[in-house]
């Protein structure tokens, strides 16, 4: 077997995954249930239970009425699901505005959850709060660029790092979180040469969602990469299976054999 699909067999930690720096990348996932952690268990380093959840299982028009009770409960499930991936906590929108709500709201999560990192939006203003859930004991992944919680005050999802102005923008958003504690950058929606230019910049690993090839690791909302999630399809997503073709599929043959008697036959009968 190729280095490249070997599975994971032990335990992914924090250290496990500073230790990637700028060598083989990290392959990261998110989920939201056992079931689906259960089958990415051994397959990928990392896990993020994404606030992404919001739209993709429930339907909202963006990521920013995710509570924390419904990020702890999804959480607790991936924990029973999955044992060796780093699995990292979405910190919802409106639960981190403060250092002091930040560390009250991560301690919950730490408290009810196996979370062993939590993520969070923002740029150098958001050191303080990195600053805080590093001294007190909690990994922080840092998001910036492209950031969904943003997306009302922006308008809309706009690619990060056009212009030379904020690029520079954003290589300070991550110099300042690296120096606050953050034990890795999450790199969404930015031109890919600003993405590798931090990559070669900063010390810590970069994790990657439309930001090129050249980050330390990538991550895919898993009902996007699987096609089961067919609402919208951002240029960065590549689909590895037709998730959504397949169910059909299959719905459409247990309906003609239960319309026919074809099933249950002998064999799934007592
Ligand atoms: O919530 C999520 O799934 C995310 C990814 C887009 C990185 O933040």
């Amino acid at each position: 077997m190729s280095i490249q699909s070997a599975p994971i067999e032990k335990k992914v930690t924090v250290r496990t995954i500073r230790e990637r720096k700028g060598k083989e990348p990290v392959t990261m996932i998110t989920a939201y249930d056992a079931l689906f952690a259960g089958l990415f268990d051994g397959e990928v380093e990392m896990i993020l239970v994404g606030d992404s959840l919001n739209m993709s299982f429930c339907a909202e028009p963006d990521t920013l009425s995710a509570t924390l009770d419904q990020m702890i409960y999804h959480t607790k499930a991936v924990c029973k699901g999955a044992r060796l991936p780093l699995i990292v906590f979405d910190m919802p929108f409106g639960t981190y505005a403060t250092p002091e709500q930040a560390l009250e709201s991560a301690t919950r999560v730490f408290r009810e959850t196996c979370a062993e990192a939590v993520k969070i939006e923002g740029g150098r203003e958001k050191a303080p709060i990195v600053r805080k859930l590093s001294e007190n004991g909690i990994a922080v992944v840092a998001h910036i660029g492209l950031m969904p919680q943003s997306v009302r005050a922006e308008g809309g999802y706009r690619v990060q790092g056009r212009s030379e102005e904020e690029a520079k923008s954003l290589m300070e958003d991550a110099l300042a979180l690296q120096e606050a504690g953050a034990f890795a950058l999450l790199l969404e929606g930015m031109k890919a040469e600003v993405a590798t230019r931090i990559t070669e910049t900063v010390k810590i690993p970069t994790i990657g969602i439309g930001a090129g090839n050249g980050t330390d690791g990538q991550v895919l909302v898993w009902s996007d990469m699987f096609g089961f999630f067919e609402a919208f399809k951002p240029k960065f997503v590549k689909r590895y299976l037709n998730g959504a073709e397949l169910i059909r599929r299959g719905l459409r043959q247990y309906r003609k054999e239960v319309r026919s008697r074809a099933f249950p036959d002998e064999e799934h009968s007592y």
